[in-house]
């Protein structure tokens, strides 16, 4: 269905979890989240209750996010379940990949079709470091196992951070040379409590472009501006929502683990659906969908999101 502003909404973000087994710097504190009240979290059966009630509205791109969605125990079946649903055509996961390279084919044969990795740094170190405790190998692996998987797209997320991975940018983009694979950079967006880092470390995306001139624009593909090196199999996409917000675009809903409808990410007005029955939520939906606002605040390092959540909490 179309929101207020003409916008058609076709995409939904389920967070299956909160939890986590790495603690990105940008995204989580190092102690984690505190563990919620079981019942106060969303079940398999409401997770598949609510894909259902979005399909009746017209929603058919399902993205399963986090937390890490594998650290779940039932994402298999959970995947299985929502690509079942009639009238979803494409199911998407986003992950950190380091569980990814014994799941990448369960994942796949559950009917998963497209994944997207992120990795910030192509370092052991500096992974350690960003991620808190995660290995390097164990992310390489999970995006290997995801290339020879047979998923229809797999692309590559890096979240842009001044001083950490700016010389990285041609090493990365490298990737998309070697592998089918695009990899995208993002800019890092200042959450409320995504708190270490100054004003250096939000690098616009116009930066990757410099270290890039021979980079060939394309046409932009949803969120991200797509380049392509020359003889590249994959391709560069770009992310901007701080310098260039793609809000007059925007075409998702969220719906966090703990059973709250988002309008938008970055706005701390939440649709709670917890406990509902299947036509319930679908009424909270449209609600939800009529509220979506025209565009989000300005975000800047001083300028901080409105989400009223921490990054892990939302699914990105
Ligand atoms: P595709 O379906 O492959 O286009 O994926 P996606 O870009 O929608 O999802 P992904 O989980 O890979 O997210 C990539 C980055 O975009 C993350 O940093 C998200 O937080 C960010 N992002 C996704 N949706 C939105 C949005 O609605 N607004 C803003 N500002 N950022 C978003
Ligand atoms: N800014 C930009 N991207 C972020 N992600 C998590 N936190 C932030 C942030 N503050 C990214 C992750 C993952 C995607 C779901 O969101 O790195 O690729
Ligand atoms: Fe986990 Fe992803 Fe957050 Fe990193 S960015 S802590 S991998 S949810």
């Amino acid at each position: 269905m179309k929101d207020s502003f003409g916008r058609e909404i076709k995409y939904l973000r389920l967070s299956i979890t909160e939890l986590c087994n790495l603690r990105c710097r940008y995204c989580m504190p190092e102690d984690g989240v505190c563990k919620k009240n079981h019942a106060d979290m969303l079940t398999a059966e409401e997770m598949i209750m609510a894909v259902k009630a979005a399909a009746s509205l017209g929603i058919t791109k399902i993205r399963i996010t986090g937390g890490e969605p594998l650290v779940k125990r039932d994402v298999i079946s959970l995947c299985r379940s929502i690509a079942n649903v009639d009238g979803i055509e494409e199911v998407c996961i986003t992950t950190n990949a380091t569980l990814l390279k014994d799941m990448a084919i369960p994942l796949r044969e559950a009917g998963v079709s497209h994944v997207n990795l992120s990795m910030d740094t192509l370092d052991e170190e500096k992974y350690r470091y960003i991620t808190r405790r995660g290995e390097l190998k164990d992310a390489l692996e999970g995006m290997e196992a995801a290339l020879s998987a047979g998923f229809d797209k797999v692309k590559l997320n890096a979240v842009l951070i001044g001083g950490f991975n700016d010389d990285e940018i041609p090493a990365m983009a490298e990737l998309s040379r070697k592998y089918p694979m695009d990899v995208r950079f993002i800019e890092l967006m200042p959450m409320h409590d995504g708190g270490e880092f100054g004003q250096a470390a939000y690098l616009p995306c116009s930066k990757v472009l410099e270290y890039l001139p021979e980079a060939q624009k394309l046409q932009q593909e949803g969120v991200a501006a797509m380049y392509r090196l020359p003889g590249a199999l994959g391709r560069i996409g770009l992310i901007s929502p701080v310098s260039a917000h793609f809000c007059g675009t925007c075409d998702r809903l969220r719906l966090t683990a703990d059973g709250k409808l988002k309008p938008c990410l970055h706005s701390p007005v939440e649709y709670p659906i917890k406990g509902m029955t299947q036509k319930q939520m679908a009424e909270e939906m449209k609600r939800a969908i009529l509220s979506k606002p025209a565009c989000h605040d300005e975000l800047s390092a001083t300028q901080r999101s409105n989400a009223g959540r921490s990054m892990n909490r939302i699914g990105g």
